[in-house]
């Protein structure tokens, strides 16, 4: 299947930076296209049928391992080439890299990302993107792959933010959302059903 990035739709670039600038993330419902969102699911079902996708691990180097009571998705890196539609999504997040290098002067480098597929019932406990050992991760950009989600299925992205308070976000097909790695604590709540992103990261080129 071909998808083009769509060079006609305005994308909200301007927007995002602003909000990062402001408050360190922002949430957008509708960046990417139907055609996009619809064919990167379906890519991520296929990679869950083929047995592709492995259960996530926590941790660095030696000490990475599986624990279900911190992360219970499973994910597949994606890599430049793979297919026409991981080749799209990439397009899109380097336009958004290069805008908010424009806008921020935010010295992005390069994006590393994965699908993740979460069963129902499973979670992400609440923590930070950025490692302590390692902190070339900058920006966080979510992309959210279920076609529709209503609130009371859960599987909410929880932000916990700078006035104490959260805010909880519905992973509905199309939205991004884009954090500061560093400084956003979030969380994903379990759902009743199962719950697919493209989750990726920003990164400045380890000195
Ligand atoms: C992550 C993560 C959030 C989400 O993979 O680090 O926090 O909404 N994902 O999928
Ligand atoms: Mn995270």
């Amino acid at each position: 299947m071909r998808v083009d990035v769509d060079a006609r739709v305005v994308k909200p670039y301007c927007a995002i930076a602003d909000d990062i600038h402001a408050q360190g993330w922002s949430e957008q419902p509708h960046f990417l296209s139907t055609a996009l969102t619809h064919a990167l699911e379906a890519e991520c079902r296929a990679l869950a049928g083929a047995g592709a996708l492995q259960p996530a691990q926590v941790g660095r180097g030696a000490a990475r391992m599986c624990k279900l009571d911190v992360r219970g998705d499973c994910i597949r890196w994606i890599k430049p080439g793979q297919s026409t539609v991981c080749d799209a999504y990439l397009a899109e997040i380097d336009a958004l890299r290069r805008a908010l290098n424009r806008e921020l002067c935010a010295g992005l480098d390069e994006f590393e990302g994965h699908f993740a597929w979460y069963a129902p019932g499973t979670f992400y406990v609440r923590h930070r993107d950025r490692f302590r050992s390692d902190d070339s991760r900058v920006v966080t950009v979510i992309a959210y792959l279920n076609d529709t989600w209503s609130a009371e299925q859960g599987g909410a992205l929880r932000l916990h933010v700078d006035d104490g308070g959260t805010r909880d976000i519905e992973p509905a097909g199309g939205r991004i959302v884009v954090f500061l790695s560093a400084d956003i604590e979030h969380e994903v709540l379990p759902a009743t059903r199962e719950r697919i992103s493209l989750t990726g990261w920003f990164t400045r080129r380890r000195r």
